[in-house]
């Protein structure tokens, strides 16, 4: 049987395939449908200092091919997650990340701090890039200064892990990369959503509240496919780089995998089928049976020694 187990930062995974923060909430509700410690890992949605309502309805809206949403964030807050959530999560069997998100550098940290001595978070996914919020998040992620010195802070106080969940919506993705690796990021996760659009004709108004929002689902494939093959090629395995962005089934995993992902976080494709990242491990499985290939990591950036 293949083994699909990883290690990464010195942790062991189950596998490689995890769900995407914001659309698996804390992995409560799935937990009544399937055994989430079946996942290799849970990205929680994110966590700001603060509780935040977001922002108001409509906050999601769908296209043939993909999801817009403008949630802004909406959480408990880390008070009320470490009260009401932690303590319910602390019995699933794998490991939780927590997306992090602040309006300033120093919620960024206190979110972490406050997380440190819980041993059921591994590690922090830094959000600089959420594209439904007016302060903080995104304004992190496209001033390659101001991301640089938001890492090197959270580095300098954190013992977990650190990684950084990069923007699409930025020009030059090998820099953001290369200025997150340099001020000490422990992984790259790749993508957030696409700044999008979609107007009811109709009424003749955009249907979201905020007019544009995150695009993520099939749509944006082929873009997290290219960022992970030009985030991969950029670090040269200094840090893994962990994909995410309109993977639905085994053969969107592989592709990211193929690009260079070391792991990847399953999105909106849980939002039609929470067990989708069941049938993306057994199919991983498969795939390393019919290739003969025996270890994960194998796989990983395998397309890069091709052509
Ligand atoms: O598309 C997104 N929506 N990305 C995020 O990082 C956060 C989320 C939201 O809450 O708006």
């Amino acid at each position: 049987m293949q083994d699909l187990s990883i290690e990464l930062w010195g942790i062991r995974f189950k596998n490689p395939v995890w769900v995407a923060s914001g659309t698996f909430g804390y992995g409560l509700e799935a937990s009544e449908i399937y055994d989430v410690s079946s996942l290799g890992a849970v990205v929680t949605k994110g966590i700001s200092l603060r509780p935040r309502e977001g922002n108001p309805p409509q906050r999601i809206a769908e296209t043939p091919c993909g999801m817009l949403n403008s949630i802004g964030l909406q959480n408990p807050g880390v008070e009320g997650f470490l009260l009401h959530i932690y303590p319910r999560i602390e019995k699933i069997d794998t490991h939780f990340i927590v997306n992090v998100f602040g309006e300033t550098e120093e919620e960024y940290l206190e979110v972490c701090l406050a997380l440190e001595d819980r041993p059921k978070i591994v590690a922090y996914e830094l959000n600089v890039s959420c594209p439904n919020v007016k302060k903080g998040g995104m304004l992190f992620g496209h001033d390659t200064k101001v991301l640089s010195r938001l890492v090197e802070r959270v580095k300098a106080k954190v013992r977990k892990p650190v990684l950084v969940k990069l923007s699409p919506n930025v020009g030059d993705i090998r820099t953001f990369a290369r200025v997150c690796v340099e001020s000490g990021a422990d992984g790259l996760v790749a993508i957030n959503t696409l700044v999008g659009m979609k107007i009811d004709v109709r009424s003749g108004k955009p249907d979201l509240s905020t007019f544009v929002g995150g695009l993520s689902g099939p749509a944006i494939l082929p873009i997290a496919v290219r960022i992970v093959w030009e985030v991969f090629q950029e670090v040269r395995g200094s840090v893994p780089v962990i994909g995410v962005g309109g993977i639905y089934d085994t053969d969107s995993a592989l592709q990211h995998i193929l690009a260079g992902a070391s792991a990847v976080q399953v999105g909106t494709a849980n939002f039609f089928d929470p067990k989708c990242p069941l049938r993306i491990i057994e199919g991983i499985k498969s795939y390393m049976e019919s290739k003969k290939v025996k270890s994960f990591n194998q796989l990983v950036g395998r397309a890069h020694g091709i052509g």
